[in-house]
């Protein structure tokens, strides 16, 4: 069993604490992905996990044994890191092997892993080259295919496809999920990119600042962020925020009343008259109308963009620019008025001071309201 625990990790750099008491427990055989802005403490935290960096405080569990302050060879982890250190004077084959090789496995087997990690990462025409003959992008391959090829129990990569196009990148995350399912590795991944981490990730922690905002699965990360921040990071476009002020358990654009649902009644309750409240809603969760509703907020449109599938509106709320997406049939142009409707179960309400959600992802009252 190679699950992995962290409790309470803290890990500062002078002022910065760049890892600020992170706790994440990743299940056996897991994909995982950090996902955050630059600079939010994903390597470090990273580095931490493969013993190349010791935390602070706080404790490191691998399989059940505490590894925290065990060196990198012993927690049977495999790895690649942004900067990719590949072997130069080895040829891409003993690059590829070398982790093998220190393991002793024999000949036949290492021919064998050796070539399926380099067809998986498609540089099998490049066993032969030496890492100075090749690109930036064929090189990040050759140490994706390494730490593949070792196959540890627990792999760890720090953005391994970051220099590769976006083509290939799309075929490669793909192919990598599958590979590491049917090996059973528990895989931490590291990536600022959210469409990566929504299409691979078992499980997606958010990190700002060090510390993890929401741990989730994609689609509750993507229906139900936490935080006001996880809906802006999540989702192209990101979710739409405007505001609204609180009058007795309704909140309201101008004159206009939003419907929230029961459980959110209870919550503005704990609010002031006039107070604001932070409304998020995704733009493929609001419906626009050609003519007027009573139930419908009329909104001046800003720019239509065409983009095939869909209908992407800009439009204006108050001072706040949001998008919302209509089927491509529907037609309206820059100047006309549209009227929106905003199902009471699709709107997600924030706290606007701390960025909160005013219900928690996992409460019984979210789960009742997902259709
Ligand atoms: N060795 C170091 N000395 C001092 N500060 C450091 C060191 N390593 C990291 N930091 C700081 O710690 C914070 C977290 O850095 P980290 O490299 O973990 O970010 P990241 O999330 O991996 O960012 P990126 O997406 O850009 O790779 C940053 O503020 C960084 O400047
Ligand atoms: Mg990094």
């Amino acid at each position: 069993m190679a699950d992995i625990v962290i409790e309470n990790a803290v890990k500062t750099f002078g002022s910065v604490r760049a890892v600020d008491n992170i706790s994440l427990t990743i299940k056996d055989g897991e994909f995982v992905v950090l996902l955050g802005p630059s600079g939010c403490g994903k390597t470090t935290l990273l580095r931490a996990i493969a013993g190349l960096g010791m935390v602070d405080n706080g404790r490191i569990m691998i399989g059940k044994k505490d590894v925290t302050y065990l060196p990198p060879k012993s927690r049977g982890i495999s790895m690649v890191f942004q900067s990719y250190a590949i072997f130069p004077h080895m040829k891409v084959y003993d690059n590829i092997a070398f982790g093998l090789k220190m393991k002793r496995v024999d000949k036949e087997t290492i021919h064998k892993k050796v070539t399926r990690a380099a067809e998986l990462l498609h540089i099998e025409s490049f066993l032969d080259r030496y890492p100075a003959q090749m690109s930036g992008g064929q090189r990040q391959r050759v140490a994706v295919a390494r730490a593949i090829a070792y196959e540890a129990s627990v792999l760890l990569m720090d953005e391994p496809l970051s220099n590769l196009d976006a083509l290939l990148r799309l075929e490669m995350r793909a192919e990598l999920k599958t590979l590491l399912n049917n090996l059973g590795t528990t895989t931490i991944y590291v990536t600022h990119d959210q469409i990566e981490a929504l299409s691979m990730g078992d499980r997606i922690a958010v990190i700002r600042d060090g510390s993890v905002l929401q741990y989730d699965p994609p689609t509750t990360l993507y229906d139900h962020p936490a935080d006001s921040f996880v809906g802006g990071f999540i989702g192209n476009p990101p979710m739409n925020f405007f505001d609204a002020t609180v009058r007795g358990d309704r909140a309201y654009i101008d004159e206009f009343p939003l419907q929230p649902t029961p459980e959110v009644q209870a919550e503005l309750q704990k609010y002031n008259d006039g107070d604001t409240i932070l409304v998020g809603i995704r733009a493929e969760n609001m419906e626009a109308l050609n003519t007027p509703a009573d139930d419908a907020l009329k909104v001046n449109v800003q720019v239509v963009e065409p983009l095939g599938a869909q209908n992407l509106l800009t439009l204006r709320i108050g001072s706040d620019v949001i998008k919302l997406s209509t089927h491509p049939d529907f037609h309206t142009s820059p100047g006309e008025d549209v009227w929106v409707r905003f199902p009471s179960k699709r709107i997600r309400w924030f706290d606007r001071s701390t960025g909160k959600s005013l219900l928690r992802a996992d409460s019984p009252q979210v789960e009742a309201v997902v259709q």
